[in-house]
């Protein structure tokens, strides 16, 4: 039975985390309004912030405190997943907000931002436990993390001190390895929380329990049972304003370094030992280590890179976006075949594909199961002989399928593929998923890792990106080819499948 409006579901035995300041840096910027702050405010209304707690923010424009919590309480408005209303607890939260304008490379400014969070800890009784959080360009990474060495705010006073770093990590395996020194030359490893906000996806989470907390996958989870994955991260939106940032960066950068490998990961590494950090990421890294990217004459057989244009010109045309070169060959889609050269995965071939200005917002995995080694009924309808398919949807709309044969009643022995669904909302209701950024700051501020990505994941996976990039700048990947906005890509895709007689599957769209 759908259940009544109930936003947090099941929390008995969530532990909440210990008394401390948030200190978010960037924190006039879209980020905070529209995820950061109505994700704290959410987990404030299930009473999962700490009892005494500070939330901070630092940026460049010249706000005061008031400023700073109109601007918040409207991004909660606007933004939240929890109105103000259905919380009901605004000027107790906004009470929490402070506001610091600071030059994020002037040493002064930091000593100024010591001082500040010492007299409201003293103030307020918040014992020294901190988190940073950079939601800035990535640019001011680097500053700011050696201006936290230098006054001495990345030093571990109280319980914990952590930095939270947004995406994206890096442009490249080269400079997200600098990135990752100069991290480690202010904060240990442990300090650091490297955000994927796909990972903070309930449903993302949820392959690991579907493949992990039953035991009826894992024994068919292999070359013998799968003939094939497919990952689709379908968006309808176009680069809007963001042409500056993504004509440099590219579908590839943006969407397969982080989001796609993270669902490549959680769908084919072997089962850690225990929900623990350490071990879910050692087997993370372990199969990304396999991952072989295209080589030769395989990249150009096995990615297609492509761009929205508008044939009419009733429609969005990426190089006419603001900020991005009119000439610009930058790809907004792309579509890649990658194996896994382990035991498990030898020879299983995995479709990823990511677009922007796509027909729908789609996100799903599907496990394409090998055909029944001899048919038995031959008296089928046209779909009778297609084989078990199991797709995870992740958004918009929250469930699995499970397509399988079933008996068309009545004479003969027709057989016919039906689905068995199930949805998350009619278990636990419409609103009870919670944001990503609810679970991953909750996670930060309880010390819990195992959503956030380690050193080596991110560099490993920078390696694959790379070698396909890298191939494409040498012009040995396939030409650009261009698709009409609001469809599903370009046919270049779906000749790449073609090739082995296998086509793109959309389950979780009607
Ligand atoms: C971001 C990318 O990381 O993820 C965006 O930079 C993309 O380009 C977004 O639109 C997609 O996230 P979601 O949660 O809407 O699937």
């Amino acid at each position: 039975m759908p259940t009544e409006f109930e936003p947090f579901p099941h929390l008995d035995g969530i532990r909440k985390p210990p008394p401390a300041t948030i200190v978010i840096f960037g924190a006039s910027g879209d980020l905070t309004r529209r995820k950061l702050v109505p994700a704290l405010h959410s987990l404030a209304c299930a009473d999962l912030l700490p009892d005494r707690f500070l939330i901070i923010g630092a940026a460049r424009s010249k706000l005061s405190d008031d400023d700073f919590r109109s601007r918040m309480k409207e991004g909660v408005a606007s933004f939240g997943r929890l109105g103000l209303e259905e919380c009901g607890a605004w000027d107790d939260f906004a009470s929490h907000l402070h506001y610091l304008p600071i030059q994020y490379d002037d040493p002064a400014s930091y000593r100024d931002l010591a001082a500040f969070i010492e007299k409201l800890e003293a103030q307020h009784e918040v014992p020294p436990n901190r988190l940073f959080y950079l939601s800035t360009p990535p640019t001011l990474y680097v500053p700011i993390v050696e201006r936290l060495g230098e006054t001495g705010l990345a030093r571990c006073v109280g319980d914990f001190t952590r930095i939270v770093v947004e995406k994206p990590f890096g442009r490249d395996l080269e400079s997200a390895h600098e990135l990752n020194e100069r991290l480690h030359e202010v904060f240990g490893e442990d300090q650091i929380y490297r955000i994927d906000h796909y990972l903070g996806k309930e449903t993302v989470q949820n392959i690991m329990v579907f493949r992990f907390g039953n035991a009826i996958f894992e024994p068919i989870w292999n070359r013998r049972y799968i003939d094939h994955v497919q990952i689709s991260v379908l968006e309808d939106v176009d680069v809007g304003r963001r042409g500056g940032y993504y004509d440099q960066a590219g579908v590839l950068r943006d969407m397969f370094q982080n989001h796609l490998m993270q669902l490549l990961t959680l769908v084919t590494m072997e089962p850690p030992t225990a929900w623990d950090a350490t071990l879910l990421r050692d087997e993370k890294v372990k199969v990304l280590r396999a991952v072989r990217p295209p080589q030769g004459a395989a990249v150009r057989t096995n990615t297609v890179r492509a761009q929205y244009r508008s044939a009419h010109g009733d429609g969005p045309t990426y190089r006419k976006e603001p900020g991005v070169d009119p000439k610009s060959e930058t790809p907004t889609y792309a579509a890649l075949e990658l194996y896994i050269d382990n035991w498990r995965w030898q020879g299983v071939p995995f479709y990823l594909r990511s677009g922007k200005a796509l027909a729908r917002k789609v996100t799903e995995v599907v496990i394409q199961f090998k055909e029944v080694p001899h048919l038995l009924f031959d008296e089928h309808t046209p779909d009778a002989v297609a084989p078990n398919q199991l797709s995870f949807c992740l958004q918009p709309d929250e469930g699995f399928h499970l397509r399988f044969q079933t008996k068309v009643p009545g004479a003969g022995m027709r057989t016919r593929s039906v689905q068995m669904t199930y949805m998350f909302a009619s278990t636990f209701g419409e609103k009870a998923l919670p944001e990503a950024y609810e679970r991953l700051l909750l996670d930060a501020l309880l010390g819990d890792a195992s959503l956030f990505s380690r050193a080596d994941g991110i560099e490993f996976s920078w390696r694959i990106i790379d070698a396909i990039q890298q191939a494409w700048e040498r012009g040995e990947g396939p030409p650009l080819t261009f698709y009409e906005p609001g469809t599903w890509g370009p046919p270049a895709a779906d000749v790449m499948l073609a090739a082995s007689g296998r086509e793109w599957s959309l389950s979780c769209v009607d």
